[in-house]
């Protein structure tokens, strides 16, 4: 497949979003209704101000979501998001609706994220119409006792298959082993919730190691300070 793993975060928290991107580990975002409507009562912003905020912190595609449910609306939605800035991408949610509009949009060189998908005939019509982004939700797959990542394997070998151009976001991500079966099946991105990247940095192993050191160090100290 080629080419380097995305990190997104997922979520529209300013906060959460600041810390990681000061760590310059991400390469996008991923805001959906509930997190936006989240990040609107805890900061009293506007929803659009908090794209924005957004897309001054993180220099890579951001994902909005529309909420018309018909084409047209969708269409007229994604078009006013897209002014924005340059780097919203358009979440359209996986239906009849959401695929038309995904492809009048990629047409008009507005990217397009097709969300909610969680079957393979489903994502095949979002690679079809062109859409640059594709997310599969694993954890609410995993919710109802499937093996969401099986979905991720499906997808890549379709697009490995007929050499589509959409990119996979493993979306719906509740925990570490997630991330690992993701970048093991060569998955273009990963969209992360915060709680989960912060677990990502950990291991007891290396906080135990650190703190040997230090105390072998210390040791040493009092013999060559002396
Ligand atoms: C992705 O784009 C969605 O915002 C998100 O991953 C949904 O995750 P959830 O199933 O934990 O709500």
């Amino acid at each position: 497949m080629g080419g380097k793993m995305k990190i997104f975060i997922d979520t529209a928290n300013l906060d959460e979003i600041k810390e990681m991107s000061e760590m310059g580990i991400l390469d996008g975002v991923t805001t959906n209704p509930t997190l936006l409507a989240r990040e609107v009562e805890r900061t009293g912003l506007k929803p659009n101000d908090i794209l924005l905020k957004i897309c001054e912190m993180v220099k890579g595609p951001i994902s909005a979501e529309v909420l018309a449910l018909d084409a047209e609306g969708m269409i007229n939605e994604a078009r006013e998001l897209s002014k924005l800035h340059e780097n919203i991408c358009i979440k359209i949610p996986m239906t009849e609706e959401g695929i038309k509009a995904v492809k009048v949009l990629e047409q008009e060189g507005i990217r397009t994220n097709v969300t909610l998908v969680f079957s393979v005939n489903q994502a095949l019509f979002a690679l079809k119409a062109g859409a640059s982004f594709v997310s599969p939700f694993i954890g609410r797959l995993d919710d109802r006792g499937h093996y969401g990542m099986d979905l991720v394997s499906e997808i890549l070998r379709v697009i490995d298959n007929y050499g589509f151009k959409t990119e996979v976001i493993v979306a719906s991500v509740r925990h570490p082993v997630h991330v690992k079966e993701a970048m093991l099946l060569g998955a273009h991105i990963c969209t992360i919730p915060y709680k989960v990247l912060k677990l990502l940095f950990k291991h007891p192993l290396t906080d135990d190691g650190i703190k040997r050191f230090m105390e072998d160090w210390d040791k040493a100290k009092k013999i060559f300070e002396k």
